[in-house]
C-alpha cells in the first residue's frame, strides 16, 4: 500500500500515541487550530454577544457574526440564510416544527429514504403524529444509493418535502443532489439535505445543488460539539414562524403581543453558542485551507483501498457502493460487530459497531449491526493496516 498522508496527525492532540481512529463519521478529532480558537474564545476573549455595551462584547459580537458569514461562504449561501442550531438534529427538528408544521396538512406527503439517519426520520414521524402527514420511503439501488429513478416514480403533487442524506453515514454513498432537487421541484416539493457526512468531505454549493434546506453539525467537521447550522433560502426562512421563544429572537415584547426579530435571529432564542461558533469558524478555516477537493479525493481513495483489502478476505461482507466516500461498513462471518470492535480496541483501533442510528437500513441489509470504519483528513494507510491486522487477529481468536 502507498502512504498517503494529507494532514499530519500531530496537528491533532486527540490522535496522540499509536491510536488508529476510524470513527470520524461519529465525530472528528480536532486540530490544534480549532482547540486554540475555542480556548481563546472561552478565556482571553470571552464575553456575551449582541447586547453588551463594552468593547469586549462588541468584539465578540463581530466574531460571532463573522462566523455566520464564514458558514454562509462555506455553503455558498448568504449570511442571513444561516441559522445556528445545536447541530443537524436540531436543524431538522426546526424545519419540521416551523416550516413543515405551518405548511403541511393531513394528507400531504413527505419522501424519505431507507438509508436515513434517525434524525432525518423521527422528527417527521413526530410531525406525522401531530398533523396527519404521510411518510413514503424511497428504496435503494442494489449497491446502496438512494434510488432516484424510484423516487421519480413515487413522487406526486401531494409530496411537499423530500428529505435525503447527501452522504450515507453507514454506506458512504453519495446522493446526486441536483438530480434530487429537479425531481422534488417537478412536483412542487421542497428538498431538505442532511449534509452531516458530506460537509467534511465534499465541496458544497447550495445554489448549484438547488436544494431548499441544508443542515450539518460542526463536530463532524473538525469543529466543536453543540453547534451546527441550517441553511435555507431567505424567502423560505422569512415565511417561517419562530419555533422557540425567549431572549434574542424578539423585536418587542409586551404581555399583549410580541413581535419577532427577522430571520435568522428569529430562530435563535436565548444566549447563543458563542464559543462554539468561534470554534466552527476556525474549523471551516482549517478545512478550507486543506481544500475540500483534496479531502474528497483522499477519503474516496482511503475508502477504495480499505474496500480492496477487505474484499481480499472471504469472511467479510462489504456494504455500500464501490465509490463510497470516507465510510466503509462491513460484516465479518461468525463475529458480532461488537466483538470485533472490542478486539480492535485492544489493538488500538477505534471503529464503530452498531446500528449507526439507522435501524431501518439495518433491517434492509438484514443485519442487526455493522462494523464501520470512517476516515478523516488525518487518516492514512497505517490506519488501514492496523485495522486489517486487528481483523486477522479476531479471525484467529474466533477460529
Ligand atoms: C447522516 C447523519 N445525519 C444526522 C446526524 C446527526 O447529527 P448530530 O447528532 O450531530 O445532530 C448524523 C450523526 O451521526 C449523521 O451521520
Amino acid at each position: 500500500m502507498s502512504t498517503d498522508t494529507l494532514v499530519l496527525k500531530d496537528q491533532f492532540p486527540g490522535l496522540a500515541g499509536n491510536w488508529h481512529y476510524l470513527d470520524t463519521g461519529a465525530t472528528a478529532q480536532k486540530p490544534q487550530a480549532v482547540i486554540d480558537a475555542t480556548v481563546n474564545a472561552l478565556g482571553r476573549d470571552y464575553a456575551t454577544v449582541h447586547r453588551g455595551v463594552y468593547a469586549r462584547s462588541a468584539d465578540m459580537t463581530l466574531a460571532f457574526e463573522a462566523a455566520r458569514r464564514k458558514v454562509a461562504a462555506f455553503l455558498g449561501g448568504h449570511e442571513d440564510e444561516i441559522v445556528f442550531t445545536r447541530g443537524a438534529t436540531e436543524a431538522i427538528n426546526l424545519v419540521a416544527q416551523s416550516w413543515a408544521a405551518t405548511n403541511l396538512k393531513a394528507g400531504d406527503r413527505i419522501l424519505l429514504s431507507v438509508l436515513e439517519h434517525h434524525s432525518n426520520i423521527v422528527p417527521w414521524q413526530l410531525l406525522r403524529d401531530r398533523t396527519g402527514v404521510e411518510i413514503d420511503v424511497c428504496p435503494l439501488t442494489e449497491d446502496g444509493r438512494i434510488d432516484l429513478e424510484a423516487a421519480e416514480r413515487i413522487l406526486t403533487p401531494a409530496h411537499k418535502l423530500v428529505a435525503f442524506a447527501h452522504v450515507s453515514n453507514v454506506l458512504g454513498s453519495v446522493l446526486h443532489v441536483e438530480h434530487a432537487a429537479k425531481l422534488a421541484h417537478a412536483v412542487g416539493a421542497k428538498l431538505l439535505i442532511d449534509g452531516c457526512q458530506a460537509a467534511p468531505r465534499i465541496a458544497l454549493d447550495v445554489a448549484a445543488m438547488d436544494c431548499d434546506f441544508y443542515v450539518f453539525s460542526a463536530h463532524k467537521l473538525y469543529g466543536p460539539t453543540g453547534i451546527g447550522a441550517l441553511w435555507a433560502k431567505k424567502a423560505t426562512l422569512d415565511a417561517m414562524p419562530p419555533w422557540q421563544g425567549g431572549g434574542s429572537m424578539i423585536d418587542r415584547v409586551t404581555f399583549e403581543k410580541t413581535t419577532y426579530a427577522p430571520a435568522p435571529q428569529r430562530f435563535e432564542a436565548g444566549t447563543p453558542m458563542i464559543v462554539e461558533a468561534i470554534g466552527l469558524a476556525a474549523a471551516i478555516d482549517w478545512l478550507t485551507a486543506q481544500g475540500l477537493d483534496r479531502a474528497e479525493r483522499h477519503e474516496r481513495d482511503l475508502a477504495a483501498r480499505l474496500r480492496a483489502e477487505l474484499g481480499k478476505r472471504n469472511d467479510i461482507t462489504l456494504f455500500g457502493p464501490a465509490d463510497s466516500v470516507g465510510i466503509v461498513s462491513f460484516a465479518m462471518d461468525g463475529v458480532h460487530p461488537h466483538d470485533l470492535g472490542t478486539i480492535l480496541d485492544e489493538e488500538g483501533v477505534a471503529i464503530r459497531a452498531g446500528h449507526h442510528c439507522a435501524q431501518p437500513l439495518m433491517d434492509h441489509l438484514g443485519v442487526p449491526a455493522t462494523a464501520r470504519a470512517s476516515f478523516g483528513l488525518y487518516s492514512d494507510d497505517s490506519d488501514i493496516e492496523a485495522l486489517m491486522k486487528g481483523i486477522e487477529r479476531t479471525r484467529r481468536i474466533f477460529g
